[in-house]
């Protein structure tokens, strides 16, 4: 599905238009964010039509919704979005990518997921949203700390670690998260 416009302290969330892959297809092309963001080495080249692809099942399916993570300035830095979504459960999964290094440790990231959550977890009423994190990702571990996820559960894969959220925390945690619909 496609997400509504979500603004945030320092970014907003917009629906992704065309123009969007070609950015994506450089930030997976660059050999330390495709490590940390899949925990190996490239091993194939990702291009413009499997920019699409994701774009177009992310956006077709009913339990996923994404987002491109823009400034305020409206330069596109990223992408992020909520799959598994479980509404009967109130669970979903979470990815983000903020594929602009220029804009690492600034604070977009934590901004971008404390926005998307406000928006799960008052409008979609989710209750809990999960994630998966290589351990060696210290950036993005402290990036979810501080929007309130903790570690919980047995890894799924070797040097994985699983991070959890849930309402009760994330508004205990965030009481001044901001998500405003555009
Ligand atoms: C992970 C990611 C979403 C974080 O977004 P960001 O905007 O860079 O992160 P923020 O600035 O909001 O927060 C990063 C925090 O980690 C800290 N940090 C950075 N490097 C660190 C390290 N090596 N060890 C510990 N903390 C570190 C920063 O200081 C900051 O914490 P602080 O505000 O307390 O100082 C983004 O960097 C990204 O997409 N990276 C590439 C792909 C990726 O890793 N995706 C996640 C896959 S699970």
């Amino acid at each position: 599905m496609v997400g509504p416009w979500l603004s945030g302290e320092k970014i907003n969330l917009r629906p992704l238009r065309d123009g969007d892959a070609i950015r994506r297809v450089g930030w997976l092309n660059d050999p330390q964010t495709v490590k940390l963001f899949t925990g190996s080495e490239p091993v194939w080249v990702y291009k413009r039509v499997d920019a699409e692809r994701w774009r177009q099942t992310l956006e077709a399916g009913r339990l996923a919704i994404v987002w491109a993570v823009e400034t305020k300035r409206h330069q596109h830095i990223g992408d992020v979005d909520l799959h598994n979504m479980d509404r009967r459960a109130g669970l979903a999964r979470l990815t983000i990518l903020i594929g602009d290094k220029a804009f690492w440790n600034c604070g977009y990231g934590t901004d971008a997921i404390k926005t998307l959550l406000r928006y799960a977890f008052s409008d979609l009423a989710l209750e809990s949203v999960g994630l998966r994190v290589y351990g060696f990702n210290k950036r993005a571990i402290r990036c979810y700390e501080k929007c309130g996820f903790t570690r919980v559960g047995v890894a799924p894969e070797p040097g994985e670690i699983c991070m959890t959220v849930s309402k009760e925390r994330f508004f205990v945690e965030n009481p001044d998260a901001s998500a405003v619909h555009t």
